[in-house]
């Protein structure tokens, strides 16, 4: 009995997590991160000198969330920034609730 509802406990707890990609995710430190590594870069790229606009753009990459957190992954891995998981967990946040606003 007391088994059962521990493990339909440990169930919600870990949907909880899966269904909210900014769990405990700390937006401050994304932004800062972000202004730190990424903004710089996404400004010379887009030749607009404003390292916002490439998310906001018509033809943006980002569609989805899982698209978000695989882009953010792709720019951290490929560019060799050096970023722990929970560091571009904080980036998606970030990003999300500054620019794609995905639910
Ligand atoms: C050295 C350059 C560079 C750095 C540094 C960089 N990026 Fe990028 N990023 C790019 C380029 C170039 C694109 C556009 C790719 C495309 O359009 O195919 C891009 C695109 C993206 C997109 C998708 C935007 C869209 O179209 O919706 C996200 C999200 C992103 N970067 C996140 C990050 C994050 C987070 C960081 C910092 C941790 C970062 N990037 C650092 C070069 C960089």
């Amino acid at each position: 009995m007391l088994k059962k509802s521990i493990i339909s406990a440990s169930f919600i707890f870990a949907s909880t997590i899966i269904a909210s990609p900014a769990f405990s995710a700390d937006v401050n430190n994304g932004r800062a991160l972000h202004k730190a590594k990424c903004y710089q870069c996404h400004a010379e790229k887009s030749g607009l000198g404003n390292g916002d606009i490439i998310y906001t753009r018509a033809d943006r990459k980002v569609q989805d969330p899982a698209r978000l957190k695989f882009m953010v992954g792709m720019c951290n891995t490929h560019l060799r920034l050096d970023l722990f998981p929970e560091d571009e967990a904080d980036l998606v946040a970030y990003l999300n609730q500054k620019f794609y606003k995905f639910q």
